[in-house]
């Protein structure tokens, strides 16, 4: 695998809300991007759609030194390229397409990352001449403030591989976590899936509104997950004791209610979730909604970060 820490440029395939982050992720590092995606439309909107989000985020010289070029081919943007960030649809055909096409087009030595959120690399890998040098790098929205990537290796990945796309995500400023196998939703999406299932059911039960859920969370779990995960949160919960006295002292209850918890129908709840944000965002338009959480989120990872 090529060394990470002499990765200069980039192919970034699919110009979408994700493969856009990742450009600007890229570009703010100082390196060089090539991007396709078959819809012109999205390739013309780039060079300016990056100017605008690496000036916002303060990073007004990599927005001047801009290296980024457009390409007519996945195959003419892949040339040339150390790295591959695929960013196409969420769609099976789609994606086992772009993958055999980026394998055919890339030396064996250069990994090719996949974004997918919920798809698993292992049914693609059969498929592909070096499935080897593949992995997912998935990442969270937006692409250029969020810390974590999730390197997801399938079962055919080199740990090499695995190693230098973290090693590399790193180089880029994001925090990687390499998972030891592969799993639908990957890590986060579980976790996110667990919490929102119960935030579901207590609407459904009526014991809180959406924006009484959303409150909840971003003045509690929000603040207190951004500094200590939540086992470690549990450990300073047990006192002089740590997390072994927590279970000893709450485990009983917890462990009840994880066997109470039920699944909310989300289908018929939906029209409910949907009236509970609109009332939640007051009359904000959602690009209003989109920049007031960027600035927020920026204002508190500089925060955290310092
Ligand atoms: N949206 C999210 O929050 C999020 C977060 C993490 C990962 N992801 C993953 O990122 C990937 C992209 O998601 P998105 O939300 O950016 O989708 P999107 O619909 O915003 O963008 C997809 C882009 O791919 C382009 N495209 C279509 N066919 C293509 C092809 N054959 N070759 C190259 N480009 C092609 C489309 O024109 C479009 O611009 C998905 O796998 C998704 O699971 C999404």
């Amino acid at each position: 695998m090529r060394d990470p820490a002499m990765i200069e440029t980039v192919a970034v395939i699919g110009l979408g809300t994700i493969g856009t982050g990742w450009v600007a992720r890229f570009a703010a590092a100082g390196l060089a991007v090539r991007a396709f995606d078959p819809d012109a439309a999205q390739r013309e909107a780039l060079p300016e759609a990056i100017r605008q989000v690496l000036r916002d985020g303060g990073h007004g010289e990599a927005a001047e030194a801009l290296r980024l070029s457009l390409h007519d081919t996945l195959e003419e943007a892949v040339s040339g390229a150390d790295f591959i960030q695929e960013n196409v649809p969420e769609r099976q055909a789609i994606k086992a397409d772009v993958l055999g096409r980026l394998d055919r087009a890339a030396p064996v030595d250069v990994i090719i990352s996949t974004s997918t959120s919920g798809l698993m690399l292992g049914q693609f890998q059969e498929a592909l001449s070096a499935p080897e040098r593949t992995v997912v790098g998935h990442p969270f929205h937006p692409v250029y403030l969020m810390p974590l990537v999730e390197v997801v290796p399938g079962p055919r990945t080199a740990p090499e591989a695995a190693d230098a796309a973290a090693r590399f995500y790193e180089r880029v400023g994001h925090v990687a976590v390499t998972l030891q196998k592969e799993a639908p939703g990957h890590l986060v999406n579980r976790l996110q899936a667990a919490l929102w299932r119960e935030a579901v059911a207590c609407v459904e039960d009526g014991i809180a509104s959406v924006e009484q859920v959303d409150k909840a969370v971003v003045n509690c779990l929000g603040p207190r997950w951004s500094v200590v995960g939540p086992h470690m949160a549990f450990h300073l919960g047990g006192g002089k004791g740590g997390l072994r006295h927590f279970v000893e002292q709450l485990g009983p209850g917890i462990q009840k209610r994880w066997n109470e918890f039920r699944t909310p129908d989300l289908a018929a709840m939906t029209d409910t979730l949907v009236r509970g944000v609109e009332e939640e965002a007051g009359g904000r338009d959602l690009n209003t909604l989109q920049r007031e959480r960027d600035r927020k989120l920026s204002a508190l990872l500089a925060h955290l970060a310092g």
